[in-house]
């Protein structure tokens, strides 16, 4: 199950960013069915978070809400993983009153009484360009900024190795900001962190080092931007040297996904559209000597099928399937069982029937 945000954690308060009934629910479900979950992107500090809703781990205090989810999916069976991330020049920057709208859209339990400072902060990013109209535009961070937002992953770590999670998935894609360093259509800076792949690749870097020092660490990147011919953007021969730059610096799993640098980018979406570049992937580690890394596959796998041949085809070691979990929780027994294989549904389900 890979990371996707549900917009249900409350936005201020003592409680402010920790999973609450709904997350042990919705994780502890579906991980009766999947090997692993990986718990949506979770800000090191608050003003990390995607929106005012997201889960936030920036403080030592929140250590037992999170050690009840990890406890959730392990309950259910599953590998507990958690992605950690710092939205950057993506998180929520619009003006107050548009947030408080759309957070009631999304979760009817919204609080009455925020104030609109509560609910957005000034963003940050490699340099000061927004990613779109809707959004503001982010202040470029220091070097001394960086380090605390490594640190800030680190003390992050920390607190899931506390809480007893598996493993970290560090957030380097979709445009979020470690993602944002590896693009040239963000990151315009001209010091050791800007420039050349490698000082794009440094602030990632750093961070796997500095997580890694207190869980198993896998990261998912952008493999590709989807520029237009011409226009700035990472491309999958990046990706490519980044991910094995990643498993020299210890990282145990790739997650390949694509996109999110570019406001205008035309992603053409369709079944399993993004394999392609978990295959490029994949095959760059092999020749550098780290088969043993696995690459995960996602996007639009929607049949037990479809998941099978990206395996036997060797494309990618694993698949992340994300909507259709949604819709189904136990849908991986579903699918072991089309393919013939033991269901292992919980055992309280042995009487359910397919
Ligand atoms: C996502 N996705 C996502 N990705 C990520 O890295 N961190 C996140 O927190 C989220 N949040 C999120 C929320 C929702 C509601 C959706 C639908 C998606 C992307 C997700 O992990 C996955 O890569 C895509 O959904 C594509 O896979 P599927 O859904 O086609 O299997």
């Amino acid at each position: 199950m890979p990371p996707m945000c549900m917009y249900q954690a409350a936005p201020t308060g003592v409680d402010q960013g920790n999973p609450n009934d709904f997350h042990l629910a919705h994780y502890g479900a579906r991980a009766q069915s999947v090997a692993a979950v990986i718990v949506e992107a979770t800000g090191v500090v608050p003003e990390g978070r995607i929106s005012n809703q997201c889960l936030s781990l920036g403080r030592d205090d929140q250590v037992p809400a999170f050690a009840r989810l990890a406890h959730a999916i392990h309950a259910g069976g599953a590998k507990a993983g958690i992605q950690l991330n710092h939205s950057g020049r993506k998180g929520a920057g619009r003006p107050g009153a548009e947030l408080v709208e759309s957070a009631r859209a999304w979760n009817p339990n919204y609080p009455q009484q925020v104030s609109e400072a509560e609910l957005s902060w000034p963003l940050v990013a490699p340099s000061a360009v927004r990613f779109s109209e809707d959004y503001a535009v982010p202040q470029e961070l220091t070097e001394a900024q960086i380090d605390e937002i490594v640190e800030a992953f680190g003390a992050a770590a920390r607190r899931a190795a506390d809480a007893g999670f598996d493993f970290v998935q560090v957030h380097g894609a979709h445009g979020y900001l470690l993602s944002s360093f590896l693009s040239p259509a963000a990151n315009q800076r001209t010091d050791q962190y800007g420039g050349s792949l490698e000082n794009r690749a440094r602030f990632l870097l750093r961070v796997v080092e500095r997580v890694g020092q207190y869980l198993p660490v896998a990261v998912r990147i952008s493999a590709v931007d989807w520029q237009a011919e011409g226009q700035p953007g990472f491309n999958l021969a990046d990706a490519q040297k980044v991910a094995v730059w990643l498993a020299e610096h210890g990282v145990f799993m790739v997650n390949v996904s694509t996109g999110g640098n570019l406001a205008d980018a035309q992603i053409p979406a369709g079944p399993g559209y993004q394999v392609f570049a978990a295959a490029a992937v994949r095959q760059a580690l092999q020749e550098a000597g780290f088969a043993g890394v696995p690459v995960s596959a996602v996007g639009i796998i929607t049949s037990a099928a479809q998941a099978e041949t990206v395996l036997v085809s060797g494309q990618a070691d694993l698949v992340e399937v994300g909507r259709p979990l949604l819709v189904d929780p136990l849908l991986g027994a579903r699918w072991r069982h089309e393919l013939g294989a033991p269901p292992a549904l919980p055992p309280s389900y042995v009487r359910a029937r397919f």
